[in-house]
């Protein structure tokens, strides 16, 4: 053959492999979400998610410490609630001495540079799981929602977080987080919204990581959380975060939805973040575990598709993992 075009020509060595590759994965990608447990020198292993532990405060810190070491910008702190503290209001999500705000201080003691994030939502609160205060139907009420939500955000700023992350998915949640903030004189708070969440099964380790997996029951959160189906709609939701001000949109899960954040990056142009969630990271530990999949490079693989996709970062239960191979190499 007399080939004009040979794209091979271009992939056949490693330094040429090298050049004209179009994304690059760094630490600086990514967030590592971390479950919180009340107490002392405690630590549980999430079954559901080999790798992963819920560890106590104390425990917290050496990880955080390398969180830093590694380069990683941002940890993301989840609590796992007792079920004494939990209520039909879930009125603990805005007690200032409660574990998530005592939290935040250490960490910004210890680790000023590392920037620390909070989820907004009351499901680890609740005693029925859902995402705010229901009615005598089981139906989430938005703006009685809302209001909680800005309490638990100011909660959250006055113990000096760096960023509050709506992870609810009520209407007007973002506006009025933001004018609370800027009342109160929190104006370098940031808000990552997760505009585009998704009602998913990708969910379900999360849900027995934080303890509100057995009192959703057969509940689920699709009054709020988006249509699978949908995806104009996700354009809707996160152009409604943007004019109410997030600084910041994610797209949730991550992998089956990465045609989201293609289209949300190209239509709107905003720091555009997403999560590679617990059901994901679940299903590529269990091939790895397994023998199917060779583990390190599935994850890395999955990583980088994130980046191709127009992420400008990832959230994954991975980031020490990932972190630790970039830096090896
Ligand atoms: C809570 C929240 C969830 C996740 C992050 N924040 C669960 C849910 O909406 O039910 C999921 C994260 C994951 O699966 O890794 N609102």
């Amino acid at each position: 053959m007399q080939l004009f075009h040979r794209p091979r020509r271009l992939r056949r060595t490693d330094w040429s492999r090298r050049l004209v590759q179009e994304n690059q994965l760094s630490s600086n990608d990514f967030i590592y979400p971390v479950f919180l447990l009340e107490g002392k020198n405690r630590q549980e292993e999430v079954k559901s998610m080999p790798g992963v532990n819920r560890v106590s405060l104390d425990l917290l810190l050496p990880i955080a410490e390398d969180c830093v070491k590694l380069g990683i910008p941002v940890m993301a702190l989840f609590p796992v609630i007792s079920s004494e503290l939990k209520t039909a209001d879930g009125k603990e999500a805005y007690n200032s001495n409660g574990l998530i705000p005592l939290a935040v201080k250490e960490l910004k003691k210890h680790f000023p540079n590392l920037g620390i994030m909070t989820d907004i939502a009351l499901d680890p609160y609740t005693s029925h799981g859902q995402d705010g205060i229901i009615d005598e139907n089981g139906y989430v009420i938005n703006d009685i929602t809302v209001e909680a939500l800005v309490k638990q955000a100011l909660t959250h700023a006055h113990a000096g977080v760096d960023m509050v992350a709506p992870s609810d998915m009520m209407d007007g949640r973002i506006g009025a987080i933001r004018d609370a903030l800027e009342a109160h004189g929190f104006i370098h708070t940031q808000i990552m919204a997760y505009s585009a969440k998704y009602a998913s099964a990708f969910y379900g380790p999360f849900r027995d990581a934080v303890g509100s997996a057995g009192n959703l029951g057969k509940g689920n959160k699709k009054t709020y959380q988006m249509d699978p189906a949908n995806s104009d709609e996700a354009i809707r939701e996160v152009s409604l975060d943007i004019e109410e001000g997030a600084d910041m949109v994610m797209v949730k899960p991550g992998m089956p939805y990465l045609d989201i954040v293609r289209r949300v990056k190209d239509e709107l142009g905003y720091p555009t973040f997403a999560y590679q969630v617990s059901g994901e990271y679940a299903m590529i530990k269990a091939a790895a575990i397994n023998g199917w999949v060779d583990g390190d490079a599935v994850m890395m693989e999955s990583l980088l598709a994130f980046k191709r996709a127009g992420a400008d970062g990832i959230l994954t239960y991975f980031a020490r993992d990932a972190a630790r191979l970039l830096q090896q190499k």
